[in-house]
């Protein structure tokens, strides 16, 4: 992230690759530790970036990979407020009911109703928020009238929605085919909108160091944000491009790690998940 300066990020919005999962990433990491040490790595680069005082938002969940269940949210956490960061807030993301696809493991208890068999069905991520420090609220004198007047927060939408609490319902992606996003584990647009509108003003900067499909991105451009975007899959370029409708705007910066890690991800693990599928 050697091309953003110093604390001139205000915003970070990702959500790292799902450790191994099954139906997303198998095998993209050797082990846990690798994946471990890749967030490591990144949150010492997050807390240069970011401005004092500023949040980073990290959209994951716990893992079930090959009958071990592995605590990502927890490590998540950990780490990052090892690299300084303060623990702001959880928002637990629930998707509908009906929407059960890392595991039907609910079942088990209905086959054998005795105690010990029990193992819930998830719908729900998290959304963990960090801070750089505390913000300095006296910043906002300086803002123009045209910032601020942009960035005002609906209160209807706060209300109607149900923004205010700390578990929010909002639908998932869908992993169809023909979608764009197909195999990539995009989030809704949703998720980037409330926490850009809650947690940065018009006119400043968003990252998203983890881009996959350009959700940020397209969603910082829409609510006249700059935005920078990591990506390792190269097969993701067109598709990025795409739901940026092509408008790359000067203010926002996509950057494909190329050289030794740059990878071609995203066709191989659908022929890995298309041949393990019943
Ligand atoms: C869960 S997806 C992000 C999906 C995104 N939020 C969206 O809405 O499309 C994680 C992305 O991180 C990418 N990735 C994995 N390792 C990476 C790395 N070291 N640097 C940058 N991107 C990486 C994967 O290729 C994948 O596209």
């Amino acid at each position: 992230m050697r091309e953003i300066h110093d604390e001139s990020v205000q915003l970070v919005v990702t959500s790292p690759p799902y450790y191994n999962a099954p139906f997303d990433y198998p095998n993209l990491f050797k082990d846990y530790d690798e994946f471990l040490r890749l967030i490591d790595d990144l949150s010492r680069d997050l807390y240069r970036v970011l401005a004092p005082g500023r949040v980073a938002c990290f959209v994951t969940d716990d893992m079930l990979v090959k009958g071990e269940k592995y605590p990502v949210v927890a490590d998540i956490t950990r780490l990052i407020l090892d690299a300084g960061f303060r623990y702001r807030d959880r928002i637990v993301w629930v998707k509908p009911k009906g929407y059960v696809r890392i595991s039907r493991r609910s079942g088990v208890v209905i086959q054998h109703p005795y105690p010990m068999y029990y193992y819930p069905d998830n719908i729900q991520e998290s959304i963990l928020i960090f801070q750089k420090g505390r913000f300095d609220y006296s910043h906002l004198q300086e803002l123009d009238p045209k910032s601020l007047r942009e960035s005002k927060i609906s209160i209807d939408d706060y209300h109607n929605q149900e923004w205010y609490l700390t578990v929010w319902n909002i639908t998932n992606v869908l992993p169809l085919g023909g979608r764009l996003e197909k195999g990539i584990a995009a989030f809704p647009e949703e998720i980037p909108k409330r926490l850009i509108k809650l947690f940065s003003y018009f006119g400043e900067t968003v990252l998203d160091p983890f881009l996959g499909s350009g959700t940020t991105m397209k969603v910082a451009q829409e609510l006249g944000r700059s935005s920078w975007g990591y990506e390792i899959d190269l097969e993701l370029k067109k598709i990025i491009k795409k739901k940026l409708n092509f408008n790359h705007s000067s203010d926002s910066r996509l950057i494909f790690i190329d050289g030794r890690d740059a990878r071609k991800l995203r066709s191989s693990f659908q022929r890995k998940v298309e041949t393990k599928s019943p």
